[in-house]
C-alpha cells in the first residue's frame, strides 16, 4: 500500500489536537493532500459509537429505561469488554471507510488516536489483557498499523488540570486509571522504538512542533510521499 499513515497518542489534555492541526497546516503548505481524522468518531457510524462510548447509555435517554423508570443505573454502564468492542467497531469502520482508501490513493493520513489508545486505555486502564485488546484491533483493522506514532507524554495529573470541557466517561476515571494509561503508552513506545517518537508534552507547543516537523520531513523524504513544492517555512 502507498501513502503514509501517522497517528498521535497520549492521555487526555496533553495537546494532541494542537499538534495534529499544526501538522495538517504544514502538510497543506508543503502541497501534500493530508487527510486528518480521529478516533473515536472518524465516520458517521463512528460518531454514533463515540456518543455511546464517551457518555454511556445516558447519551440515548430514550433507551435508558430501567425497571420502569428512566433513571440510568450503575449496572447500565458499559462493561469493559463492551467498551473495548465498541472502540474496535469504530476502528473497523474508520479503517475500511476512510483510512485504507486514502492510503490506497497515496495520501498522507493523520489520525488523532488509533490502536495504541485501545491498548493504553482498555488494557492498561481497564485491566483487560493487552493481548486480548490487540487481537480485537488487529482483527478490526486487518493489521493496519501507522508508520509513525507521535506520543505526547506528560504526567496525567498535570494534563488533566488543562481540560476545559465537561469530562467524559474516561476522563472522570481516577488518578490510578490515568497513571496506568500513561504507563502503558510508554511501555508500547519502548517496545516499538522504530514506530514511536515520544515527546515531552510539558514543553512549549512550539518546541514540540519543531521536533515533529523535523521528524516528519525526514519521514516524507524516506517514504517518497511528496507534494507540489518543498518549501520549508517554519
Ligand atoms: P478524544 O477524542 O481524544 O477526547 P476529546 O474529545 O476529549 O479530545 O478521546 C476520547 C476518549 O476516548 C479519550 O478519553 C480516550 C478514549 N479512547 C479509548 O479509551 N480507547 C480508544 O481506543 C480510543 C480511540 C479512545
Amino acid at each position: 500500500m502507498t501513502g503514509l499513515f501517522i497517528s498521535f497518542e497520549g492521555v487526555d489534555g496533553v495537546g494532541k489536537t494542537t499538534q495534529v492541526n499544526r501538522l495538517h497546516n504544514y502538510a497543506l503548505e508543503r502541497g501534500l493532500q493530508p487527510l486528518v481524522t480521529r478516533e473515536p468518531g472518524g465516520t458517521p457510524v463512528g460518531l454514533a459509537i463515540r456518543e455511546l462510548v464517551l457518555h454511556g447509555i445516558a447519551a440515548f435517554p430514550s433507551f435508558a429505561v430501567t425497571g420502569g423508570s428512566d433513571v440510568v443505573e450503575e449496572g447500565d454502564d458499559l462493561g469493559p469488554r463492551t467498551e473495548a468492542l465498541l472502540y474496535a467497531a469504530d476502528r473497523a469502520q474508520h479503517v475500511s471507510q476512510v483510512i485504507r482508501p486514502a492510503l490506497q490513493r497515496g495520501q498522507l493520513v493523520v489520525s488523532d488516536r488509533y490502536v495504541d489508545s485501545s491498548l493504553a486505555y482498555q488494557a492498561g486502564g481497564r485491566e483487560l489483557t493487552v493481548d486480548d485488546v490487540r487481537g480485537l484491533s488487529t482483527w478490526a483493522t486487518h493489521g493496519l498499523m501507522p508508520r509513525r506514532t507521535y506520543l505526547l507524554d506528560m504526567d496525567p495529573e498535570l494534563s488533566h488540570a488543562r481540560l476545559r470541557h465537561q469530562l467524559d466517561r474516561l476522563e472522570v476515571e481516577g488518578d490510578d486509571f490515568q497513571r496506568r494509561t500513561r504507563d502503558e503508552f510508554l511501555k508500547l513506545a519502548e517496545a516499538e522504538p522504530e514506530r514511536f517518537v515520544v515527546l515531552d508534552a510539558s514543553q512549549s507547543p512550539d518546541d514540540i512542533w519543531q521536533r515533529i516537523r523535523r521528524d516528519f520531513d525526514a519521514l516524507t523524504a524516506e517514504s517518497g510521499i511528496s507534494g507540489s513544492s518543498e518549501q520549508d517555512s517554519r
